[in-house]
């Protein structure tokens, strides 16, 4: 399984050295685990991670390679810090930086060119799910705002369940899981969503979860090394 970590805009340098420390001490298990610290503790986290397994992450990148772009981080400095997953169209990023599928995608396409794999983000507002459309709004995220390449991950996260604790059951998740891997065979489909210590691992079996993207329980060691250990 791949579990992320999607620390968000938390963490000063102190918090993210104890949790780094603490998350890297204790952690068991054959999971592929990915951190995405704020652009500010990428490099901490690339000196932590020496000597371990886990992979460095960021929370976005600019769909520009270079140049006058002020405030924005090129893939290509996030290669140079050892950066090798990117969350794209997070939910947070297309609410408040008004983010379109189209540029999701320009921005995938570019992060892959620099050897960096996109986890790019899916998903339906509560209204969307109470309407029955959520078959309809994902597959328009997939047409739109998936690269042509087939290099990058799908994280489903219902936007309703960012944060809240609330969580589809496991047969709404199933659902949408197939529904996504059969338009999107052999790409990993993370599930994200007030996943925690406590629901990881029924989640974990359900059919195409490959993985989780985990925001508020990855900023508690004790509840992310649960989850990075969890097993199907
Ligand atoms: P959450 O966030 O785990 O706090 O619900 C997930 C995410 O936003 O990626």
């Amino acid at each position: 399984m791949l579990i992320v970590a999607n620390w968000k805009m938390n963490c000063l340098k102190a918090d993210a050295e104890r949790l780094l420390k603490q998350i890297k001490q204790n952690l068991a298990g054959n999971n592929d685990i990915v951190i995405c610290p704020p652009y500010t503790m990428l490099s901490l986290a690339e000196t932590s991670f020496i000597g371990s397994n886990i992979k460095l992450g960021a929370q976005d990148c600019s769909l520009n390679e270079n140049g006058a772009f002020t405030g924005d981080i090129s893939a290509k400095m996030l290669t140079d810090l050892n950066v090798e997953y990117v969350i794209l169209g997070h939910s947070e990023r297309r609410a408040y930086h008004n983010e379109s599928n189209e540029l999701v995608k320009k921005k995938a396409e570019t992060a892959i060119k620099h050897n960096i794999k996109p986890i790019i983000c899916i998903g339906e507002t509560l209204d969307e799910r109470k309407a029955g459309k959520t078959k309809d709004v994902v597959l328009e995220q997939i047409n739109k705002r998936l690269p042509d390449s087939s290099n990058y991950v799908i994280a489903y996260e219902p936007i309703w369940a960012i944060g809240t604790g609330l969580t589809p059951s496991l047969d709404e998740i199933k659902e949408i899981h197939d529904f996504i891997a059969n338009k999107k065979p052999n790409i990993k489909i993370l599930y994200g969503g007030s996943v925690n210590e406590n629901n990881c691992n029924e989640i974990a079996k359900v059919d195409n979860v490959s993985g989780f993207l985990v925001g508020g329980a990855s900023l508690v060691a004790e509840k992310f090394n649960v989850i990075a250990q969890v097993s199907i």
